[in-house]
């Protein structure tokens, strides 16, 4: 099989009901706090793509014991000290910056060495900004080049708590520090600027000594000493960020209707929601529930007669950001300049992404002006492509990938998109589910 796709047409109008894959995040994080709960945990619908998998490789080489079988997923957790390995491990965490940073707060009290390592696009990518933190609780690091994997952390057993403010907005940063922060005798307060909060979301349900002050910009955390915690079962729902697709793929076609089942909609992941709306977008949640403290609802969607441009507030940023790529591509129909601003994290994620969208945007003929952490992206509402694309070189970005099929879906052209594999990242049935709209 060729790792690439070649794209000539665009698709047809349809009216569908979807599931897409579940939720990266909260897989990851069940991986993570099922291997230091006491007891067996399960996981049903567990994503496994890449990202989860190597998670679970992770956990194995801390001495768990994982058995997947069918839809099921069990950890044997050895309790809040209960990793066992020999000085000097390695761990890969591969593509994934979230298995990457979060692990570290994990790893922290032991005294053993350990290197972490990654593939080529994790090992550019910044690990500074969560040794520092993760230093100040007394812990060692040693940095390729002092922000980089390969790196080596040498923990302590005897942690002191700190005060730590995230001023990034990432979710990453701040779950590592609180799972630090559970290992050591004292309080640890953290002053995190909004960000997703499945980590915290995680901490009370599992009845986790955190107490949470949400304001307007920034939220407070304290966070305990943690002896315990009770095994985790745990349902995964579907991820929004893999929603966001199918989403825009309606948002861009016409008289087209989605019905996407069973999304978690939690609201510190919902900024893409809000940014179509405010463009026009007819998107509205059915079926809510609330589970294990994660908001759930089907997510139905229509294709809209106009699309409006948007000054998008930055305040959305941090709730949207694995969204961006695709959310230019609506900025692309819309009538009008589109203008989104204080994106510098954006080209921090798995490749530099507001670069590299807005060189896609400019092979599709849209006009943009990028500046060091914003972009204007120049609308045409009748945005038609008659040209060759080819998109390769992009450090395997599997959003990249998803979104360039997105837009050779929406906009046509002559598109080959290479390195078809980065899909096992995030999202392994992206291209089945394109073929069943099609059916
Ligand atoms: C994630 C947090 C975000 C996001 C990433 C997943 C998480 O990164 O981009 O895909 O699961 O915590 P940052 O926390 O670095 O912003």
């Amino acid at each position: 099989m060729p790792n690439y796709i070649s794209i000539k047409k665009k698709i047809k109008n349809f009216n569908k009901k979807i599931s897409v894959d579940s939720d990266k995040s909260l897989s990851i994080r069940w991986v993570l706090f099922s291997s230091i709960a006491s007891g067996v945990s399960k996981a049903k619908n567990l994503l496994m793509s890449e990202d989860v998998v190597a998670a679970i490789n992770v956990i194995k080489k801390l001495g768990i014991k994982v058995i997947k079988k069918n839809n099921l997923c069990k950890v044997y957790g050895k309790g809040i000290n209960g990793y066992k390995y020999k000085n000097n491990l390695i761990l890969n965490a591969k593509n994934s910056g979230t298995l990457g940073r979060l692990i570290l707060g994990l790893i922290i009290n032991s005294p053993k060495t350990i290197r972490l390592i990654g593939d080529k696009s994790l090992s550019k990518r910044d690990f500074k900004r969560i040794a520092i933190p993760l230093s100040k609780f007394g812990a060692k690091f040693k940095l390729k080049k002092e922000i980089g994997l390969p790196l080596t952390i040498k923990g302590t057993n005897n942690l002191k708590p700190i005060k730590y403010s995230e001023t990034k907005g990432s979710a990453q940063c701040k779950s590592s520090v609180i799972f630090a922060a559970m290992r050591t005798n004292g309080k640890t307060l953290i002053k995190a600027k909004k960000s997703r909060n499945h980590t915290e979301l995680l901490c009370k349900y599992l009845n986790l000594p955190i107490k949470i002050k949400n304001r307007k910009n920034f939220d407070l955390i304290e966070i305990n000493k943690i002896n315990k915690i009770k095994k985790l079962n745990y349902k995964i729902p579907s991820d929004i960020s893999s929603a966001a697709f199918f989403i825009i793929l309606t948002a861009l076609s016409n008289k087209s209707k989605l019905t996407i089942e069973k999304v978690n909609i939690n609201p510190s992941r919902i900024g893409v929601i809000t940014i179509l709306k405010k463009m026009g977008i007819d998107i509205f949640f059915k079926n809510k529930t609330t589970y294990k403290g994660e908001a759930i609802a089907d997510i139905i969607v229509k294709s809209p007669k106009k699309i409006n441009s948007i000054n998008c507030p930055s305040n959305l940023n941090s709730s949207a950001i694995d969204e961006f790529l695709i959310i230019f591509l609506v900025a692309a129909k819309a009538q009008g300049v589109s203008y989104f601003k204080d994106l510098s994290e954006l080209n921090k994620k798995e490749s530099p992404r507001l670069l590299w969208g807005s060189k896609i945007l400019n092979k599709m003929g849209v006009k943009t002006i990028l500046k060091k952490d914003s972009i204007k992206i120049f609308g045409n509402p009748k945005l038609e492509i008659n040209k060759k694309i080819i998109i390769k070189n992009f450090l395997k970005d599997h959003r990249i990938f998803m979104c360039c099929t997105i837009a050779a879906l929406s906009f046509g052209g002559n598109w080959k998109i290479h390195d078809k594999d980065s899909l096992k990242t995030s999202f392994p049935s992206f291209l089945k589910i394109i073929s069943s709209l099609k059916k």
